[in-house]
């Protein structure tokens, strides 16, 4: 688009006054302008800073403040005009604070440079979204844990290479969700922390002249620390790629449990069905029902990935300190932030909305060979070496598929033609219940197992409530 130039703000060194050729393909307005009240926070802290320091009068400060509060006002209520010409958000303000308020505004840049702000702004906007992501996370979290909890007897078989394994509960499943969710949770957490530190007054890349006080804009902004090289503090992209790499594995995560979702809702599983409002029908056969929400949950991981490498690849080769390669970063980072807050959010709708088809999932467990480890157990207690009472029950599974047989309809006598040891009690052995209630171990299905393991995720979302 031609014709959109005007007097930039750093137009002072240009021969040449029109930039109508390439100033929207430098421009960021249209994505960067979401990061304008960040922008507008780090500015406010920046001037009260200046006045205190005596660097700018407190009248400037005072217009520079309210100036800045009306235009934050005006972007919220779409009012204000961001233009092209003024190539981002940064400078956009900067304009309309110098069309508000004269020449006070020219003020407010004094001992700063864009670099310091969007890095101040990214790390301010990062880290309100990451509350809201966690905030997310902690939903899913408890509609794994309800889910499980009123569900905490149904039996299933647990899988291995997709193959029926062993019979587990299916709170244990649910749970296992749970966890590493938990450790999504702590990664966001973690790399919040590192990014809670203030770029602001790092300057273009080596500090300023002017006598200022990074640690009251820090304070100001509710910044944990400062930045101790001021090189470092405009060049490096690396709390964003943390972020971008805790929102790909995050996405990954839930884009296996949305797989899981996908599967057991099919009719060969059978296990759940979707509720209405999480599901869709076919344009053309009637009687579908497909399980979109999941699906697009599992579709939109793949680009949560891109935008993690999307980034690496652009920082690969930069030089310090600044480039302009890194205005790179916002469309990657906002795509990922928009992405996974909404596959959160829609998945634990999804969660919640499931109906879960106890009888199904029971009875495959019973019509399966998953019991085959607790036979082999069984002539272990008996004093076999487990390799032994491994192929002896191998056998076992073998004479039942050769007569279509299930574990459970063997009678003692054809259990003890494999093995003397075989007693009648073999019979309870083999059942799913029985199988389940044994597994005691730390962290196992038996019911006192899982119920240990929801009294931790419990506390964990207490804890989370008080803080
Ligand atoms: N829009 C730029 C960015 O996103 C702001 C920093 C520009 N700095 C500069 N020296 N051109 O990175």
């Amino acid at each position: 688009m031609k014709g959109c130039s005007m007097n930039k703000l750093w137009g002072g060194r240009f021969a040449d006054q029109d930039w109508s050729d390439s100033e929207h393909f430098t421009a960021s307005i249209h994505f960067d302008q979401r990061l304008y009240r960040h922008d507008i926070r780090g500015s406010i802290a920046h001037a009260r800073m200046l006045a205190r320091q005596r660097i700018i009068s407190d009248e400037d400060a005072r217009d520079i403040v309210t100036g800045l509060e009306a235009i934050r006002d005006e972007i919220e209520a779409g009012d204000a005009e961001l233009s092209a010409a003024h190539e981002d958000i940064h400078m956009n303000i900067e304009a309309l604070l110098t069309e508000r308020i004269g020449p006070a505004a020219g003020r407010l840049h004094t001992a700063r440079s864009r670099n310091d702000q969007v890095a101040t702004a990214m790390r301010l906007y990062l880290k309100d979204e990451i509350a809201a992501i966690l905030r997310l996370i902690t939903e899913l979290q408890s509609a794994l844990v309800a889910l499980a909890e009123t569900h905490d007897d149904v039996l299933m078989p647990g899988y291995t290479h997709m193959q029926r394994a062993q019979p587990i509960l299916m709170a244990h499943h649910l749970l296992a969700h749970f966890f590493m969710l938990q450790r999504d949770y702590e990664r966001f957490t973690d790399s919040r922390r590192r990014m809670d530190v203030s770029p602001l007054g790092a300057g273009a890349l080596a500090g300023t002249a002017h006598p200022i006080d990074p640690e009251f804009s820090a304070r100001e902004l509710g910044f944990s620390a400062i930045f101790d090289n001021s090189m470092d503090a405009v060049s490096d992209r690396d709390f964003l790629l943390e972020f971008l790499s805790a929102a790909a594995v995050t996405m990954m995560h839930i884009s296996r449990l949305g797989e899981e979702v996908v599967l057991w809702a099919s009719e060969e599983f059978g296990f759940i069905e979707i509720g209405d409002a999480f599901a869709t029908g076919s344009s053309i056969m009637p009687q579908k029902k497909n399980p979109d929400v999941a699906e697009l949950i599992r579709g939109k991981t793949g680009r949560t990935y891109g935008n993690l490498f999307t980034l690496l690849t652009v920082m690969k080769g930069l030089p310090l300190t600044y480039n302009s390669d890194m205005q790179e970063d916002k469309e990657a980072t906002f795509d990922a932030v928009d992405t996974i807050k909404a596959c959160l959010q829609v998945a634990a709708g999804l969660i919640g909305s499931l109906r879960i088809n106890r009888e199904r999932m029971e009875s495959t467990v019973r019509e399966d060979f998953s019991a085959a480890t607790d036979a082999a157990d069984y002539l272990v207690a008996r004093g076999l070496p487990f390799r032994q009472a491994h192929h002896i029950v191998g056998r076992v599974v073998q004479y039942c598929l050769q007569d279509g047989k299930r574990l459970l309809d063997l009678s003692p006598d054809e259990w003890k033609g494999f093995s003397d040891l075989f007693a009648p009690d073999i019979i309870d052995t083999v059942s799913p219940e029985k199988c389940v209630n044994a597994r005691i171990s730390h962290g196992g299905t038996s019911p006192e197992s899982v119920q240990e393991q929801m009294r931790v995720a419990r506390r964990e979302l207490q804890n989370r409530e008080d803080s």
